[in-house]
């Protein structure tokens, strides 16, 4: 893996987020900001950035961030409502401490982790990605976070752990969609072992260098770039090692329209509409000038072809969707 040195920068934590959105725009496509987990852990904002951090080589994006107010207004997490304002509203129930992640399954290490000792596992870097929305809209975020395969190592998968399974807490009290019936509670993900291994997989903590907005998954979540933005699991409360590819939610609800691999993929059509194009969320200004911004092309795997595209090398992606 090739990586990216860069000069340490002197700023403060308490950067107002109109100076950070611009500051992000010039360093975007090239630089990694380390948080120091601690101080993370402690004040929730960018401390003083600890120095410079390495960077997974080309995987962020040159574009544009999407604002912070439309990364955290506009959202999906069903557990809230199905609405893209629901989750905004609704998501201040939820309870993010105490908070602890089940690892269980296929491994050597299994156990209970708290929320605390997460935090400190492994350096925080700033990674800006692409969210691809498998309903045809996309945004760019400044996620905060370390790769997933630091957590994986410590629990020490055995020669039978095959996939890996996410569940995201479905508590009724603290989420009221929890109590409609439009999913099968708990959201369910999964990724094969080497997709979840690869280290463009986050595991999330924050974004804009602030904590996860709950209605962006608080306290931990995941951000696969190159797969349609249901793979990554919010509210994660377990994570499971097994050797039979697990069931999504999504999957379970429609096995025709969500497949296990959701790759983006611009030549494979969701079986209701095309995948061949996207709208940036924030292009155009709202109401009519947003209808009629012009939709991106959908770039095969999200765009981060060079970086994932030996993980399917041979396998049929129509038949894999
Ligand atoms: N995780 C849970 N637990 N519940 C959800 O409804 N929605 C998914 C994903 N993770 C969802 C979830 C979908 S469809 C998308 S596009 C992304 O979260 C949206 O993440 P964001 O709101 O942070 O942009």
């Amino acid at each position: 893996m090739h990586l990216i040195q860069r000069p340490l920068d002197p700023e403060s934590a308490v950067t107002p987020r109109e100076v950070y959105e611009s500051r992000r725009r010039l360093l975007a496509g090239a630089a990694a900001l380390a948080l120091t987990p601690a101080a993370f852990a402690q004040s929730g904002k960018l401390p003083k950035l600890a120095g410079a951090k390495s960077m997974v080589a080309g995987a962020l994006t040159m574009d544009k961030p999407t604002s912070y107010a439309d990364v955290t207004s506009y959202n999906n997490f069903y557990e809230f409502g199905t609405d893209k304002a629901d989750p905004a509203e609704h998501a201040h129930t939820l309870r993010t401490r105490p908070w602890t992640v089940s690892i269980e399954g296929e491994c050597n290490k299994p156990g209970v982790m708290d929320i605390e000792a997460l935090l400190k596992l492994a350096p925080m870097e700033e990674r800006i990605y692409r969210l691809r929305c498998v309903e045809g809209w996309s945004m760019v975020v400044p996620w905060i976070g370390y790769s997933l395969a630091e957590l994986i190592r410590k629990a020490e998968p055995n020669s039978r752990a095959k996939f890996v399974e996410f569940t995201s807490l479905a508590d009724p009290r603290q989420m009221p969609g929890v109590r409609s019936g439009v999913l099968d509670w708990p959201y369910v993900e999964g990724l094969r072992m080497d997709e979840a291994m690869h280290p463009l997989a986050l595991l999330t903590f924050g974004l804009y260098g602030e904590v996860l907005p709950n209605q962006n998954g608080a306290p931990i979540r995941l951000t696969v770039p190159w797969k349609y933005g249901f793979k990554s699991a919010k509210s994660i409360v377990k994570i499971r090692f097994v050797e039979r590819q697990p069931t999504s939610s999504w999957t379970k609800a429609a096995q025709q329209e969500y497949g296990f691999y959701s790759n983006v993929n611009p030549s494979v059509d969701h079986p209701r509409w095309s995948q061949a194009s996207e709208r940036r969320i924030g292009e155009g200004s709202g109401g009519l000038a947003s209808l009629f911004a012009k939709r991106r092309p959908t770039l095969m795997f999200n765009g981060y072809e060079a970086q994932v595209g030996q993980l399917y090398a041979g396998m049929d992606l129509k038949k894999n969707y």
